[in-house]
């Protein structure tokens, strides 16, 4: 067997501990995950309606173009359906931006503190991670600028940050963006768009036509409740657009995930219930901390990271024991903290007084 030698360095992704393996593992049978981003008030019921209607059709292929979706998405996001690609979660497109832009040793640039995908699928092409250190546990958009180099192909800008929440206000991004080579693609990954409050917050679509080299990705993973059906998006130039389309694969998005994913955009009103209750324990989840006297990352998504001061395996560890599923911060390099969820009023109520005990 000859393996690729980019293979060789490739390590599984560390996902959130599934609720059935905790069940199986210490025979809890009450269990709340607040620990993938997941979203608590499930998914539209047009979207459940849609699900329950398609599944005697399962025999027949998906529409390879998606035409309706990417109609409905151009329609809302006012760009042309050409410039709209749609894969397997932004995952997959993460996957295949890496493939077109990355050969053998070129380089892509990330925050130190960020989302590991972007590591794993520039090493899948053999290339490397530059890692920036954070600033105030943001994005030091300086410095990344400042870092690119004649290897680099990518600068990934996650915003809100996952795993920090924190965002790049339009000061920022307008402070670096024109010194960004045209031939170096920027990658704004907005998977938690639809939580943001802030109004520096910068609109993105709109600065396409002035920056061809920008990518916007999205994901009906988080505030439209399908993570398990698996559809993200992406927003580019024709010209780009038409390179992902290319890579990835026909039938990625399968009927159901379609046509669930249709339904979603047209139902506002969930949408909106969704981000109400997000905000609602964002605050939730500040005030307990302040009692607490523990510090916290205010955040623009639909989790926030809380400083324990202490082993955050061990903690995470305890939670598990009560049923709480998080993710413990070594995970992301933050060793000490925990990141937590937002999940039902009930749900962060039972997280906030499990880690009371677990830390007295
Ligand atoms: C910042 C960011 N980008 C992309 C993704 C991928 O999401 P999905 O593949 O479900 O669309 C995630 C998921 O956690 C994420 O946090």
């Amino acid at each position: 067997m000859k393996l690729r030698s980019a293979i060789l360095q490739m390590k599984p992704y560390t996902a959130g501990k599934p609720i059935s393996e905790v069940k199986r593992e210490l025979g809890l049978d009450d269990i709340i995950k607040l620990a993938s981003n997941e979203n608590p008030l499930g998914c539209s019921e047009n979207v459940t309606r849609v699900i329950n209607e398609l599944s005697t059709q399962v025999n027949l292929y998906p529409d390879a173009s998606n035409f309706e979706l990417k109609k409905e998405l151009a329609n809302q996001l006012n760009v042309n359906p050409n410039q709209i690609f749609l894969s397997t979660g932004s995952d997959s497109i993460i996957r295949a931006i890496c493939s077109i832009f990355i050969e053998q040793d070129e380089e892509s640039i990330m925050g130190e503190v960020s989302f590991q995908r972007y590591e794993d699928n520039t090493k899948l092409m053999g290339g490397k991670v530059v890692k920036i250190p954070m600033k105030n546990h943001g994005l030091d958009l300086e410095r990344m600028v400042d870092s690119i180099t004649d290897k680099t192909r990518i600068l990934w800008f996650c915003t809100p940050n996952n795993p920090t929440g924190s965002m790049i206000s339009k000061q920022e991004l307008l402070s670096v963006i024109d010194r960004i080579p045209k031939d170096v693609i920027f990658v704004m990954d907005e998977a938690y768009y639809e939580y943001v409050d802030d109004e520096n917050f910068p609109q993105t679509i709109p600065m396409l036509d002035k920056y061809p080299n920008m990518i916007i990705l999205r994901t009906f993973s988080k505030a439209y409740g399908l993570a398990g059906l698996r559809v993200g998006y992406g927003i580019a130039s024709e010209e780009i657009a038409k390179y992902i389309n290319a890579v990835i694969g026909p039938f990625d998005v399968n009927l159901i995930a379609q046509n669930a994913a249709l339904a979603a955009l047209k139902d506002k009103d969930f949408l909106n219930r969704v981000v109400t209750l997000n905000r609602e324990a964002r605050e939730y989840f500040y005030s307990e901390f302040e009692k607490m006297g523990l510090e916290y990352i205010k955040s623009q998504a639909n989790f926030v990271m809380v400083k324990i001061n202490t082993d955050d395996k061990l903690i995470f560890n305890e939670l598990l024991k009560k049923g709480v599923i998080v993710r413990p911060g070594y995970l992301f390099d933050m060793p000490g903290w925990l990141r937590v969820s937002t999940g039902t009023m009930e749900q962060n109520k039972r997280f906030i007084s499990a880690l009371k005990e677990v830390l007295a």
